[in-house]
């Protein structure tokens, strides 16, 4: 997790601006993340008698929590921005599902969030924005709510991503994502290291692991 003393150019500029609410514009409508999609089939068909828990951190406006709930699972999905869960709040399929409790909103900060016990910790494109000093503790947390027999899915960015400099972002190299599953079977390990299609200040270089991951149960 050391940071390179690089020379910051426009996409670190544009990054350090952390605009959320341009994000969740760019974003609005997009379908479910993949490794998240892989994770639930990896399921198969739930028990809606009895329908297993996801936590959805960093969830944003609900990308991935409206694919969860439509496909019966009950979700706890936590971000700290007031303006992606006001926006979330706001759509019909998500109020039903708070009204049902089929869906609990958290509005926390990963740095203070215990996710409770649970079936499958979903955390895409959000672990990296917890700051470098907590995301051991956020992490163990992490693993500690995933039961045995329970999934990951989710990103890490790595350490050959231009956003690496940044001091409040967190980038592991691949020794370091890979030894967080000792304890899991890796069901998908997807490396993306390449330069963004992006033109412009948001150009810049990915290094992105994806990844789906079951805990093994002994
Ligand atoms: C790149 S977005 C990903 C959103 C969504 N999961 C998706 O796949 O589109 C990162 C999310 O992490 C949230 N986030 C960033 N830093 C956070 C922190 N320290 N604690 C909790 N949430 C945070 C942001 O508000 C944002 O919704």
């Amino acid at each position: 997790m050391s940071k390179p003393d690089t020379k910051q150019t426009p996409a670190h500029v544009h990054a350090t601006t952390r605009d959320w609410a341009a994000y969740f514009d760019r974003t609005a409508g997009m379908p479910p993340r993949e490794t998240l999609v892989g994770a639930l089939d990896t399921f198969g068909e739930i028990d809606p008698s009895d329908p297993p828990l996801a936590v959805d951190i960093g969830c944003g406006i609900g990308r991935d929590t409206a694919e969860l709930l439509s496909r019966g699972w009950r979700v706890i999905a936590q971000d700290s921005s007031a303006i992606g869960l006001e926006r979330l709040r706001s759509v019909p399929q998500f109020q039903h599902a708070i009204e049902t409790g089929q869906l609990r909103i958290i509005n926390d900060a990963f740095e203070s969030f215990t996710p409770p016990s649970c079936d499958l910790l979903n955390a895409s494109f959000s672990l990296p924005f917890c700051p470098p000093a907590d995301f051991e503790a956020f992490w163990s947390r992490i693993d500690h709510a995933i039961k045995p027999g329970g999934s990951f899915s989710g990103q890490f960015f790595g350490d050959r991503d231009d956003w690496s400099i940044l001091e409040d972002r967190t980038h592991l190299t691949r020794t370091e994502v890979l030894s967080r599953f000792e304890d899991y079977v890796l069901h998908s390990f997807r490396e993306e290291d390449r330069p963004s299609n992006h033109t412009g200040e948001a150009h810049k270089h990915w290094h992105i692991f994806h990844i789906i991951a079951r805990k093994r149960t002994k």
